[in-house]
């Protein structure tokens, strides 16, 4: 107690106690969880890479492209290596079966993850949503908010992706409207409730 007094006086936030709802939540260490991993920077373009990175988080790439990070509990050892849990892109409210997307694996793994990528690739489908294969529209991908990033910002995310260590890791594939899903996936939406 005496100790407890003693850092209030010296260190006043140390004494802040919290009442009300907040009561029962402890503070989580706030740079675990979106924290864009480390990437492999070597020579000139460390810059460059640490750039992309620092956008990447800004950007909340890991929200969707870490498994885990839907459901709120991040696979650390599979930063932005793709989610096995989906997002449906149409509405599981009207249909009973809706279309499933499973956000990419984004390290460079070549036969899992986006290796065989050019940057321009990588670029093209940020900005515009074209994959590589040309199939338009990436959906759910919200690449429409980042159709106005710089050159500069877009190649920056490119050179940090290609930078990162390699993890294999397939995720499941998409499911078209109607099919059923083997995997669990989520919905975005607006709910209200009845009364
Ligand atoms: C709201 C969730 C979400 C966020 C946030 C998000 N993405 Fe995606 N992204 C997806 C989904 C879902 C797909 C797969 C779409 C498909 O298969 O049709 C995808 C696909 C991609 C692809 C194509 C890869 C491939 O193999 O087809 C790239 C590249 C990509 N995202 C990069 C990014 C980057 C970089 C960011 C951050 C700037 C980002 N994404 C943020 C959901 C998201």
């Amino acid at each position: 107690m005496k100790i407890r007094y003693l850092s209030c006086l010296l260190i006043p936030a140390a004494c802040a106690t919290v009442s009300g709802p907040l009561a029962d939540f402890e503070p989580v260490e706030a740079t675990t969880v979106l924290d864009a991993p480390a990437a492999r920077t070597a020579g000139a373009d460390a810059g460059r890479i640490e750039h992309g990175r620092y956008l990447v988080g800004l950007l909340g790439c890991e929200s969707c492209h870490t498994d885990g990070a839907l459901l709120g509990t991040p696979r650390m050892d599979r930063q932005l290596a793709g989610s096995d849990v989906g997002i449906a892109f149409s509405n599981p409210l009207q249909q009973r079966r809706p279309g499933i997307v499973y956000p990419a694996n984004l390290t460079p793994d070549m036969k899992t993850g986006i290796g065989a990528w050019s940057e321009r690739e990588i670029i093209t489908a940020i900005r515009t949503g074209v994959g590589r294969d040309g199939r338009r529209h990436l959906p759910v991908m919200p690449w429409p908010g980042y159709q106005k990033l710089s050159d500069a910002d877009a190649a920056a995310i490119a050179a940090y992706l290609r930078a990162l260590p390699p993890v294999q890791h397939a995720v499941p594939e998409n499911v078209r409207p109607g099919e059923r899903a083997r995997a669990p996936y989520v919905h975005f939406g607006v709910y209200q409730s009845r009364r």
